[in-house]
């Protein structure tokens, strides 16, 4: 009998043993705390394969415009693997270029409660109330890529992007050169998403150095919501009414150039020689389609900027200044360096 119940005590303490240990492995793999299911759009990285210090790692809500063309696809590669190389746990949310999802996500952002929150805003306008209710939660903003349109510049923390007017001014001096000597030069521009940062800079900048030139008309101008599709719809709609007459296609990203090179050929000119086209980003398809001598000239817009950005975030957590505007370096490159210039490409 005293055997029996020393059994039945040794039972039960292996039991509570048991469930303890139970209790320790559910806390190390079941605990998102983030409450991060907030959206289809929305997903964490889990940091594989850098210092995975998960009790002290800070989380970053990293809200992206989209996928639309090959420069979004590095710049968010870069921007997720630069913050999680410095330690970061990164909350990615894709916008779908829609910007009521970004106002979706910031917000889910602040409900969670993140470290900081990165925005790369599809439109200037219509943020002013959300980074608001950023500030009031003292949750730090960084901008990147694109800029927004508010009255108080105190909403976020720095800006990172290109200076698109300058870039602008870059496709509009490569016009001149090209048609030096030329008159009454007929120039289409396929534009980027309406109200985005880069449509309207990239438009200022290139009217502001031809604009009073006589020599140069822009005889048509339309969105192609950086897309390679709407790019190629566009320009089939541009060949339509103007045909023949067109010299130049100013196209604000190299996706939308590349679509509208195929409605070129399928009108039946020559891309690149019938009409001269300008791409803007710098991506490698912009190369390849310069080796194939159908692009004249892509200006560049960087987004492999992650690394910096990671820095930048690292400096302010340690307390130290931090600029409001920092600008990528940027160049140009035409037809004649691609083929060299192309295995360097890194996007
Ligand atoms: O904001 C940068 C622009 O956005 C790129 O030039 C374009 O390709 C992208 O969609």
């Amino acid at each position: 009998m005293r055997k029996f119940f020393n059994a039945r005590i040794l039972l039960f303490v292996m039991m509570l043993f048991m469930l303890a240990l139970a209790a320790c492995a559910s806390d190390k793999t079941g605990g998102d705390d983030q409450g991060n299911s907030n959206s289809g759009i929305t997903e964490t990285d889990n940091n594989e394969g850098t210092n995975d210090n998960s009790a002290e790692k800070k989380v970053i809500g990293f809200s992206q415009v989209g996928a639309e063309s090959e420069f979004r696809t590095a710049n968010t590669e870069s921007v997720r693997s630069g913050l999680e190389a410095a330690g970061y746990e990164v909350n990615f949310s894709d916008a779908q270029q829609k910007q009521e999802n970004q106002l979706k996500a910031i917000r889910s952002f602040i409900a969670q409660d993140v470290d900081a929150i990165v925005l790369a805003p599809v439109v200037e306008t219509g943020f002013e109330t959300v980074l608001q209710e950023a500030k009031d939660a003292e949750i730090p903003v960084f901008l990147i890529d694109r800029a927004v349109d508010v009255e108080a510049d105190d909403l976020w923390v720095s800006f990172l992007g290109s200076d698109f007017v300058e870039e602008g001014r870059k496709a509009a001096r490569w016009t001149l050169e090209e048609f030096e000597g030329e008159k009454d030069v007929k120039i289409v521009e396929l534009q980027g998403t309406v109200g985005s940062a880069p449509a309207i800079d990239r438009k200022a900048g290139f009217e502001e150095i031809l604009g009073d030139d006589s020599n140069f008309e822009i005889i048509d101008s339309q969105s192609g919501n950086f897309t390679r599709s709407e790019g190629k719809e566009v320009m089939e709609a541009f060949l339509k009414s103007n045909g023949d007459e067109i010299d130049l296609l100013f196209a604000h990203n190299d996706d939308m150039a590349i679509g509208a090179i195929q409605a070129i050929k399928e009108y039946g000119l020559d891309p690149g020689t019938d009409i001269k086209v300008i791409g803007m980003d710098a991506v490698r398809g912009a190369f390849e389609a310069m080796i194939d001598g159908d692009m004249n000239v892509t200006i560049e817009c960087n987004p492999l900027f992650g690394p910096q950005l990671a820095d930048l975030i690292d400096a302010y957590f340690a307390g130290e200044e931090i600029e409001n505007r920092v600008v990528v370096e940027e160049g140009m490159f035409e037809m004649h360096e691609a083929e060299e210039l192309l295995p360097t490409r890194e996007y």
